[in-house]
């Protein structure tokens, strides 16, 4: 069952009916600014950090599920009925309903007894504020004498404490109103700069910015008191519960069409500026007021948008493909790339499963999101990069997590998660790939933001790579700390009180657990390395890294093995996990991925072998679980994973971010029919038809899909932020389509389906736009290559000449 539709040529979907079974969202604002909103105009706003800097409140885990956000009501001034026409929150039945969630933007339509009313939702670049441009138009043969009111309710700033310190809270709020403007100003008096305002096209008839004076007492946003009376009270915010909302009187020839803006935005006054006179407590609005002039002018918003508009083609445009599937076309073109964007800007912080006062940025995290990012905008990539290794500790760990607003690495979770480090030399590996720009390794990066302590950019990723070597346990294997890519493998953790964090909690000092998924990361990251360093004439060292990684392929297969597959690790006893030894966990998906993804056993068929072992043992119809049998009871040397229900997050759940490496490791071994597969059975708009079992949004990956041993089996959870946004990207554009970055050139390598014919891309690289066509002449993959007409061998595009600007390849599969 569908609940909508894909619109590829407007780069849309579109939500026929708004029940849908979860919230279906979108992310307005692509720098600073942010907003996210669902199909029923749910959602709030922030600015930088959705934790420090909330601009509108919202309260999660609600019931309903998705209520708060940006909602405007109508009130038919004769009879004095109303509705809000994005249905929520007064649900009632409308006549029409459409959301479409496009780039940036989110439009949600509506008709309810003979009135259409379409608000687009978006937010200009360049700028803090968003804009809601409401069109009502009257389609009844009378004339409609309307209401419309706006309404938000503001948070106090920091979300965290504005959810739980009622005692100071209920006092602090504090608002201007001033030509029909309302300024939300809580704690601008003593230690903040910013203040967010809320500003209406139309000449207002009356506002409210007391909550509990718009509502009413006992009542609720579906049937706010000042909406149902027709009219506001004027209310000033003194503590409680600041809100904003404005009152418009409008009226309606037969078929007139109307349209009235809204701008809620975020503003910073220098600090010797904030007040206006600068004697007084007013807050200062020369700027906010320049600002929020130019966007309450149709022609001005319509504008902003066109350049959204454009902004968005031209970044999509950067890689487009042409393939005989309509769900990798549509992912790949549109609405994967836009979710890497999403992915690189909140990390894992704010969407409708991460609070946005949960986590930072996390290290590991932004570090793998560049993979599906770093073509787009490669400049916030490197400053990005550049964010992270400040934040690496002098031993080469990282802080797990750091703050966007801060960018300080966080106490509370600390460091110790021995995968970290190498996630670096893989980010910066893509960066340097992509762009060419070398001169990023000579940049001078502190450690831990220490002033003094600045080291060139390079030298963090060799202490990266010594980290490892330094922490290796008793079979020689990297000792796992905390946790290595799965959170939730806590070997050291053992943990028996409830309410203990299994992530940073360690009982044991870790001298005996060890992790062969970190022993595959340091193989794919210690030939990442070598590369870098025999492209700065560093040879000798390349030599000794790659030595290095021999010696780590070696130890993986005499104790990484277990005959059919790989072993996840070893525990605090030295026992095997993931092994044919144990009764439950025998085998995991991450090493059979990673190893072979790192290129791990494709010589002597242990990669062919762990695949094959993958594919009979933990694949389903929606995905490949994370490892089987589930464990069915808590198993204290393990942690975490074992604390999940079976077929739930990583006992046994689908975790999306890991099966793209199982799809390259099949690559890998040239098996483009298991590849694409695979790519297929999480394809969110391969699983579109099936949105009543899916259950998210069908144009983004969601982290996790209940496994086989759950009850809701293909049921998916904690949608838009997770690692397989950037990772999926990866897999199909740069190993299955095999338009794969490298540090020389662009590389084609398609493993691609037998039954395919071929396909088409045009991809942007170093400032060269390459039109690629792929044929296939037989069933393999040798790649046979003409660039601009000639033939050439091998299959890497040398870069043209200085002033070329277009080069045209046609590779040939046999
Ligand atoms: C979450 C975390 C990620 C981790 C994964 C597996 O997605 O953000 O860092 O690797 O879970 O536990
Ligand atoms: C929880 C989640 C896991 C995530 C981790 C990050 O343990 O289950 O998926 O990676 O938190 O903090």
């Amino acid at each position: 069952m569908k609940y909508g539709y894909f619109d590829d040529q407007n780069r849309e979907y579109v939500i026929t009916q708004p029940n849908t079974p979860l919230p279906w969202i979108n992310y307005l604002g692509c720098e600073a600014y942010f907003g996210l909103i669902s199909n029923t105009a749910g959602g709030y706003s922030f600015y930088r950090d959705a934790r420090l800097r909330r601009i509108t409140r919202y309260r999660y885990n609600n019931a309903p599920f998705d209520l708060g956000g940006r909602y405007i009501y109508l009130r038919d001034d004769t009879s004095g009925e109303f509705w809000s026409p994005s249905w929520q929150p007064t649900q009632h039945k409308l006549e029409q309903y459409s959301c479409r969630h496009g780039m940036g933007y989110t439009t949600i339509g509506s008709k309810y007894s003979g009135i259409e009313a379409c608000a687009r939702y978006f937010v200009p670049l360049g700028e803090n504020l968003e804009i809601w441009q409401l069109t009502v138009t009257n389609d009844r043969p009378q004339a409609a004498e309307l209401s419309i009111f706006s309404s938000i309710e503001f948070c106090l700033w920091d979300a965290q404490d504005d959810s739980a310190n009622f005692q100071r809270n209920f006092s602090i709020g504090q608002v201007e109103i001033e030509d029909g403007v309302i300024y939300h100003k809580t704690e601008y008096r003593e230690r903040r700069d910013h203040f967010a305002f809320f500003a209406c096209s139309e000449k207002i008839a009356g506002y409210d910015t007391q909550r509990d004076a718009f509502l009413g007492p006992y009542r609720g946003w579906d049937n706010p008191a000042a909406v149902e009376r027709g009219l506001c009270s004027n209310s000033v915010a003194h503590g409680w519960a600041p809100v904003g909302s404005h009152h418009v009187k409008l009226s309606f020839k037969p078929g007139e069409s109307r349209q009235v803006i809204f701008v809620l935005g975020y503003q910073e006054n220098p600090r010797d500026q904030k007040f206006d006179p600068p004697d007084s407590q007013i807050i200062n609005k020369k700027t906010a007021k320049t600002v929020i002039a130019k966007y309450l002018a149709a022609g001005n918003a319509d504008a902003a948008f066109e350049k959204l508009r454009v902004y968005w083609s031209e970044l999509l445009g950067l890689c487009q493909v042409d393939t005989p599937d309509v769900h990798t076309n549509r992912m790949v073109n549109i609405w994967n790339a836009y979710q890497c964007m999403a992915t690189f800007n909140m990390s894992r912080s704010a969407s409708f499963y991460e609070s946005g006062i949960g986590r930072g940025l996390g290290f590991r995290d932004s570090n793998q999101d560049l993979l599906g990012f770093v073509h787009m905008v490669p400049g916030r990539a490197r400053e990005r990069i550049l964010d992270l290794s400040a934040t690496q500790l002098p031993t080469g760990g990282a802080y797990h997590q750091y703050q966007p607003l801060t960018k300080r690495g966080n106490d509370d979770v600390g460091s110790g998660f021995n995968d970290d480090p190498h996630w670096l030399i893989i980010g910066v590996g893509a960066y340097l790939k992509e762009t060419g720009d070398w001169s990023i390794l000579d940049e001078p990066v502190p450690y831990d933001n220490a002033p003094g302590s600045e080291r060139p950019l390079y030298e963090h990723l060799q202490r990266s790579f010594r980290y490892t070597l330094e922490r290796l346990g008793p079979h020689g294997l990297p000792l796992i700390g905390r946790a290595d890519w799965n959170d939730c493998l806590n070997l050291n953790c053992f943990s028996d009180s409830p309410g203990q964090s299994f992530q940073t909690t360690t009982n044991k000092d870790g001298k005996v657990a060890e992790s062969v998924f970190i022993a595959g990361l340091f193989v794919l990251a210690g030939c990442e390395l070598a590369d870098i360093a025999r492209h700065r004439g560093l040879a000798a060292e390349a030599c000794s890294y790659l030595a290095e990684v021999a010696k780590m392929e070696a130890t993986i297969r005499q104790h990484g093995w277990d005959g059919e597959w790989f072993v996840r690790a070893y525990d605090d006893f030295g026992r095997k996990v993931g092994s044919k030894e144990n009764a439950e966990g025998k085998i995991f998906i991450e090493t059979q991925g990673f190893c072979t993804l790192a290129g791990v056993g494709l010589e002597d068929g242990l990669a062919v072998r762990a695949l094959e072992s993958t594919r009979q043992l933990l694949a389903t119809k929606h995905g490949i679980v994370l490892q089987q049998p589930a464990y069915s009871k808590y198993y204290i040397e393990l942690g975490e994973i074992s604390s999940y229900p079976p077929g739930y997050k990583e006992n046994a759940g689908i975790f999306c971010h890991n099966n793209p490496w199982v799809i390259i490791g099949e690559t890998r071994v040239g098996n483009g029919d298991a590849a694409h597969d695979f790519y297929t059975r999480i394809n969110p708009s391969a699983r579109e038809e099936i949105s009543d079992v899916h259950r998210c949004e069908p144009y983004v990956y969601s982290q996790m899909i209940a496994g086989r041993d759950a009850p809701t089996h293909g049921e998916a959870k904690n949608s838009w932020l997770t690692g397989t946004a950037a990772w999926n990207y990866y897999a199909i554009t740069q190993w299955i389509l095999g338009i794969r970055t490298s540090y020389d050139g662009l590389l084609i390598a398609p493993v691609i389906p037998k039954s395919w014919r071929g396909f088409k891309a045009t991809r942007k690289f170093r400032g060269v736009t390459y039109s690629i066509e792929v044929q296939r002449a037989g069933d393999g993959n040798q790649v046979s290559l003409e660039v601009n007409g000639a033939p050439i061998p091998g299959n890497l595009v040398p870069l043209p000449p200085p002033g070329n600007k277009t080069v045209a390849v046609k590779a040939t599969l046999r």
